[in-house]
């Protein structure tokens, strides 16, 4: 028997696991992980986009071992991503489909991204928190960009996961939102142009340019072509440490997060040294809310620090990173999503 000490049970509100029981399975989050990684990679929700399949039907379809299977999907359903009918078959709930490749708030793509290159060197945290040097640096031997770009498939797998991360988390978020005035919107960091897609969609009078990594703009043009936008988007390969094009209005959409503060203002200085006085910057990212309010940026700050070395940040830190960079912050707007568009102006 277990000694209780007074006052345990108050602290534990009806309802909740037992606290040994929910760190066991915080600590098992590695186990969950990699089972809805083999359901992503088996396209297990899309096949039943369908309807409802056996788990027999479903292994054949997918390529894999009807027993195994059926284990995942066990554990699985009573963590809602399965529901298991009196038939004898399986479907997906409404969690689990957003495994499924087709539809609109699909994160099957930043799931394969996550657990295809960011899994293994989160082993490595440890040595980023006693060390100082990003985990994924130390795993790789270079920093996180340098070893994607090496492998185009994996280019392909990052495009395809941030426009599943905007597409999916930022349900909602470009609806009602209007830039700000100005002709050119240069997407900085671009990647497919799925931000830049979305904010000229009801925009006709606006040209853009998605700016990327040379390895990175194959994939934008194919992207910017079936979407329709060849007439008005250019692609420009480059390094925004370097330069980058002129343009009206400039969008940052999911890059300072990447970024210590030092480099940054490298970014915004390449902004600065291209555009007019005058231009407006649209920084798309969440806010770090204060105190131990849950936010999605909490757990993502954690992904900045292991993979690239950058940080999620509050509303003052942004104020202070644009203006030492010359810029001085207009506006928040809020989304129904994580994300805000950060306004600023590039100042005299
Ligand atoms: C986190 S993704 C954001 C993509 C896109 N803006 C979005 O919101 O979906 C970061 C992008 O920055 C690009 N990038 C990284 N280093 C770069 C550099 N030095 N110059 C230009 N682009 C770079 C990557 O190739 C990648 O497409």
């Amino acid at each position: 028997m277990i000694d209780q000490a007074p006052g345990d049970a108050a602290e534990q509100p009806t309802g909740e696991l037992p606290p040994a029981m929910q760190m066991i399975q915080f600590v098992g989050g590695f186990q969950l992980s990699q089972a809805l990684y083999v359901i992503a990679k088996l396209d297990i929700a899309t096949q039943l986009d369908e309807g409802p399949k056996t788990v027999a039907d479903l292994a054949e379809a997918c390529w894999a071992q009807p027993e195994p299977l059926g284990r995942l999907i066990r554990t699985l359903a009573p963590m809602g991503v399965f529901r298991s009918l009196p038939d004898g078959t399986v479907e997906t709930t409404p969690l689990g489909a957003t495994l499924s490749a087709h539809r609109a708030d699909s994160v099957r793509a930043a799931t394969l991204y996550w657990m295809e290159t960011h899994y293994l060197p989160f082993s490595e945290l440890l040595h980023n928190v006693r060390t100082g040097e990003t985990a994924a640096t130390h795993y790789f031997g270079e920093p996180f960009f340098d070893w994607v770009v090496k492998d185009s498939e994996l280019v392909e797998v990052q495009s395809g996961a941030m426009a599943s991360v905007m597409g999916g988390l930022g349900a909602g978020m470009f609806e009602g939102y209007r830039l700000p005035a100005g002709e050119v919107v240069a997407d900085i960091g671009g990647a497919s142009g799925s931000v830049l897609v979305q904010l000229l969609e009801n925009e006709p009078d606006r040209r853009g340019i998605v700016f990327d990594v040379p390895e990175v703009v194959p994939d934008a043009r194919r992207h910017l072509e079936m979407k329709g936008f060849t007439d008005r988007v250019e692609v420009v390969a480059g390094d925004f440490f370097e330069s980058v094009p002129r343009a009206d209005v400039y969008v940052l959409s999911y890059i300072l997060h990447d970024w210590d503060d030092d480099k940054c203002r490298r970014i915004l200085g390449s902004i600065e040294a291209a555009a007019m006085p005058g231009a407006r910057l649209v920084v798309v990212e969440g806010i770090v809310p204060g105190g131990d309010e849950p936010h999605f940026t909490k757990a993502i700050d954690l992904v900045m620090l292991a993979m690239l070395g950058g940080k999620e940040r509050s509303v003052d830190e942004f104020a202070q990173l644009l203006s030492s960079a010359g810029f001085t912050l207009d506006r928040i707007v809020a989304t129904p999503s994580p994300f805000s568009f950060i306004e600023a102006t590039l100042r005299p």
